[in-house]
């Protein structure tokens, strides 16, 4: 997970948008290139790769191992920078970051979810949730509100006090989740939510997600799963470093309600 950081009020923070217009997109990538090594061993990781999410999407990124969807997943959440072009989070442009604000956005525009929840051990559900409000100046009672209401957004008030030991992997992943979105992100950015999970939990994170859409959060998620991607609004696919398709899924809020 991103390092925390202290946080004082820094002037290339973008200006909330004007009523009149159109809201800036949350990412927006232009003509991204990511290669990796030289010479004989050059790889293009991501060869040309432009991409705009509105603030809303569901989004699903798709394509076969070494297709370059971790690279992209990496450039998205500002945890590796282009090797060419520009990505512009939330009408912010990236490349003109240090590291310090680079770790700023990560702390307060993305919410990050692995496939391997991440928790921290022998430390309640609520705890977990509030930590990243820690690195804020938040005071510990508002913390602590601020996370029964973010576990409370994902269907888990009545384990607030249970230990990541004594839940399920649906569950675990659910508080990893919540302490995604105790922050208020613009974006919630997923890496194989799914991967550890059995078919019903996965069932439970991917309902979940369609819930969080529902209610106007943004997310992207990737995955390698077509059966988890088709629950998306959204498939965009990769393949050697391009994106080879870009497809609304039409069917959508009707595949949706059909699988309740
Ligand atoms: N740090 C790295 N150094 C060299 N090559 C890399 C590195 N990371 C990824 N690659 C290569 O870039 C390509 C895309 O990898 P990746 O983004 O991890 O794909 P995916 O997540 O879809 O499996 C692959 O050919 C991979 O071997
Ligand atoms: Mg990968």
């Amino acid at each position: 997970m991103a390092a925390p950081t202290p946080a004082p009020a820094p002037e290339y923070w973008a200006a909330p948008p004007a009523p009149h217009r159109r809201p800036r997109p949350v990412i927006a990538l232009n003509a991204i290139h990511k290669v990796y090594g030289q010479g004989e061993a050059e790889v293009r990781a991501l060869d040309g790769v432009s991409l705009t999410i509105e603030r809303g999407e569901f989004v699903a990124i798709v394509g076969a191992s070494g297709s370059g969807k971790s690279t992209m997943m990496n450039i998205i959440g500002c945890l590796d920078a282009p090797t060419s072009g520009r990505y512009f989070m939330d009408g912010i442009e990236t490349g003109e970051l240090d590291e310090f604000q680079l770790a700023q956005i990560r702390n307060r525009k993305i919410g990050f979810v692995f496939q391997s929840f991440n928790l921290i051990p022998r430390t309640r559900a609520v705890d977990n949730v509030a930590m990243p409000l820690a690195y804020r100046k938040v005071h510990r009672r508002e913390r602590h509100t601020l996370a029964l209401e973010a576990l409370d957004a994902v269907g888990l008030s009545t384990r607030a006090g249970h230990l990541p030991s004594q839940l399920s992997g649906g569950q675990q992943q659910r508080v990893a989740i919540a302490r995604a979105l105790v922050t208020e992100p613009v974006l919630l950015l997923a890496d194989e939510p799914t991967g550890a999970l059995d078919t019903h939990s996965s069932e439970e994170i991917l309902d979940l997600f369609e819930a969080l859409h529902a209610r106007g959060r943004t997310i992207v998620m990737i995955t390698h799963e077509p059966e988890v991607a088709a629950r998306a609004e959204r498939v965009v696919r990769m393949q050697d470093g391009h994106i080879v398709s870009d497809t609304a899924q039409t069917a959508y809020h009707h595949l949706a309600g059909g699988a309740r």
